[in-house]
């Protein structure tokens, strides 16, 4: 029997509607990073993630490339596991919602909220957001959008089935307000608000589409893809037991320490989750914990938006540990933050080539050439010794104190204020000058192996964050490949004898410039990539500002949008700027489809002159850009109704 103490930590199930952006890596990276700090630490953990496949958007994207969802799925899911194979990380699980385990056991959950009386029959009228697949009502819509994501919604009608999610209102208040299920503290707040405005009974079933989980005693309705996505954290533990198989996972790690999710599905993770497992009378979760978001300078990445930061394409340049690193270092748990191409750079460059990569290019060099390649043995510590000594063996419970708290950047910021005191420590002691008399020679053993140590307890404490880095700089030092104990980052005076093997810089300096220029060419951070630069066409003969200024330019949202009726090439789009709402027709049919255009925020000409279209009037125009046969939106971040000037 396993004594360890388990520990299980969730990642939510990502999308395959798309391959991942760096915002959804962020949230994996640390829940690897966790993950490999519990194991490090001799727990026994349980680190799942996995795809969220159902639901209309789905449905609707592999409708629009003419696909099986299962087929769209399939290839993005594909990709979704390279690029966790790359990026090295440690689940001991992955859920796809398409596996009949996941899908007999949804089943399962609901029968039981059904015998519960906690489900009954009715019919949805409503607001739907596709793209957050989530139900809402008049009154919480904001201006008539989404209030999570902002895009249109559509109105819903339809026979659903419900979650009589009303009666545990009280119980969710009580939740929050005694426990610390849910962090940070700015998050409860919002739930209390939310639930605070009146908890409706939720909608749990489809019956527009099909792509879904069969509701079990009614085949039309399909189940709610929350309900079903939800469902994964128990049922890749093989909970609701099923006839011949094993639920000792479910009792093993059942209930989870950790779920970690962004900050927009935290509603669902506080909410819809604990209700659910109320109502099937299992043990809730200990901690939601909502993350923020990585912006970009424009606001949120989104395929749409062409706005992406590709992970992959950071990888092959600077390596995964510099990636993690940097995601881990860079952000505050808990609050949103800004990417851009410099600031990575700058970390990498001061962080990982100044402080980490010189000190172990500079203590390996040094016991070369002042000692043949062999760590000294300890000797008498004297001068910074002991404080050198000190600050090492007690980091590892400054990071363990800081990762209680999901604090990665504090944890990391320890670890660097070691390795900054070390290479410190080499500027204080001067190998060179006690190489040259034999009279200091002990003395540069003793500096020769502090350094050594203070490196070998470094390999340790950034383990959990950076393992490939860890295990190059143990090898260079000769300390082989077993994976290292935490416990012996506590200890000091543990080498001597080992040959160091000097091995290229671990983290070349980079030349800023240079790389920006080159991430902005490859479309590292939003541009477009090298080989797909828009042809260079001439510029048309220059204007005078006064004509520049007759044009009328407005900020706009497109609420609404179909083909026109009598022309193939043409949609017509109602456009609501401020006040006013038009309707604006424009030749983009082979760019884009209807449903993908709502939401969509534009520049409008507004001053130019009504004009039929094949009998349908188009009250100005829409900006695009114009590649070669495909047109995008010029689009805007600012609020509809406003002068572009
Ligand atoms: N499928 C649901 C989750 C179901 S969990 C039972 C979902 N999927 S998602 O793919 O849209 O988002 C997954 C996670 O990625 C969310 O936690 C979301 O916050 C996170 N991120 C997406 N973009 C992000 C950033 N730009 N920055 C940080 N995290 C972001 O929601």
């Amino acid at each position: 029997m396993d004594k360890r103490e388990t520990f299980y930590i969730t990642t939510p199930i990502y999308y395959p509607s798309d391959n991942l952006h760096i915002g959804h890596t962020y949230c994996t990276v640390m829940a690897d990073a966790m993950a490999r700090f519990k194991r490090l630490a001799g727990y026994d953990v349980m680190f799942l993630t996995g795809t969220d496949e159902h639901g209309q958007k789905i449905q609707k994207l592999a409708e629009a490339r003419g696909q099986k969802p299962k087929e769209y799925v399939d290839a993005i899911v594909e990709g979704i596991l390279e690029l966790w194979e790359t990026m090295e990380i440690s689940y001991d699980d992955f859920i796809r919602t398409t596996e009949p385990r996941h899908e007999k056991r949804v089943q399962e959950i609901f029968l039981k909220m059904h015998e519960k009386g906690d489900i009954y029959k009715s019919e949805y009228v409503g607001w739907y957001c596709t793209p957050c697949e989530s139900f809402w009502t008049e009154n919480q819509l904001a201006e008539g959008l989404c209030p999570d994501c902002g895009r249109a919604v559509e109105k819903t009608k339809e026979e659903a089935y419900f979650f009589r999610l009303s009666n545990y209102a009280d119980r969710l208040v009580e939740l929050f307000k005694t426990t610390d299920f849910l962090q940070p503290e700015s998050r409860v707040n919002e739930m209390l608000a939310f639930i605070d405005q009146g908890l409706e009974d939720l909608c749990i079933s489809r019956s527009s589409f099909d792509w879904g989980i069969p509701v079990p005693l009614d085949e039309k309705h399909v189940i709610y893809v929350w309900l079903d996505a939800l469902s994964n954290y128990v049922t890749a533990l093989g909970f609701p037991e099923l006839p011949g198989e094993s639920m000792e996972k479910y009792e093993r790690y059942w209930p989870c320490n950790v779920h970690l999710v962004g900050k927009e599905i935290v509603r669902f993770h506080s909410i819809i989750w604990p209700a659910m497992l109320m109502s099937i009378d299992a043990p809730l979760p200990k901690h939601v914990l909502g993350h923020g978001w990585i912006l970009l300078e424009g606001g949120k990445m989104s395929k749409s938006r062409g706005n992406i930061v590709d992970p992959v394409k950071l990888i092959e340049r600077y390596g995964v540990d510099a990636l993690k690193y940097f995601l881990l270092r860079e952000y505050t748990f808990g609050q949103d933050g800004l990417f851009t191409n410099e600031v990575m750079l700058n970390r990498f460059n001061s962080d990982l080539a100044n402080d980490l990569g010189n000190l172990l290019s500079r203590t390996t060099a040094m016991i070369d050439k002042y000692n043949g390649g062999i760590v000294p043995p300890a000797g008498v510590a004297e001068g910074p010794d002991r404080e050198l000594r000190d600050l090492a063996v007690g980091c590892g419970e400054k990071i363990a104190a800081h990762m209680e708290h999901f604090r990665f950047n504090h944890a990391l910021e320890e670890i660097w204020t070691l390795i900054r005191r070390t290479n410190k420590y080499i500027d204080e002691t001067a190998p060179w000058v006690l190489d040259k008399e034999e009279s200091s020679k002990e003395r540069l053993h003793t500096v020769l192996h502090n350094l050594a140590e203070s490196l070998r307890i470094v390999s340790i404490l950034i383990y959990p964050f950076m393992h490939t880095t860890a295990e190059e700089i143990r090898v260079q030092l000769g300390l082989g490949e077993d994976e290292p104990e935490w416990a012996d980052a506590a200890t000091f005076d543990l080498m001597g004898g080992q040959a160091v093997r000097r091995g290229d810089p671990i983290f070349p300096r980079l030349d800023i410039e240079e790389e920006i220029a080159a991430l902005e060419a490859m479309g590292g951070a939003g541009g477009a990539p090298k080989e797909d630069l828009p042809p260079d066409i001439p510029y048309k003969e220059a204007i005078d500002f006064e004509d520049f200024a007759k044009l009328d330019l407005r900020t706009g949202v497109i609420v609404s949008a179909e083909k026109h009726p009598n022309a193939d090439k043409l949609l017509v789009f109602q456009v609501r700027m401020g006040r006013e709402t038009r309707q604006i027709i424009s030749g983009v049919a082979d760019s884009y489809k209807p449903e993908d255009c709502v939401g969509q925020e534009v520049i409008v000409v507004a001053n130019l002159k009504p004009r039929k279209f094949r009998g349908l009037e188009s009250n100005g125009m829409l900006l695009f850009a114009n590649d070669r046969d495909k047109y995008t939106f010029a689009f805007t971040k600012a609020r509809d109704g406003e002068v572009v000037s």
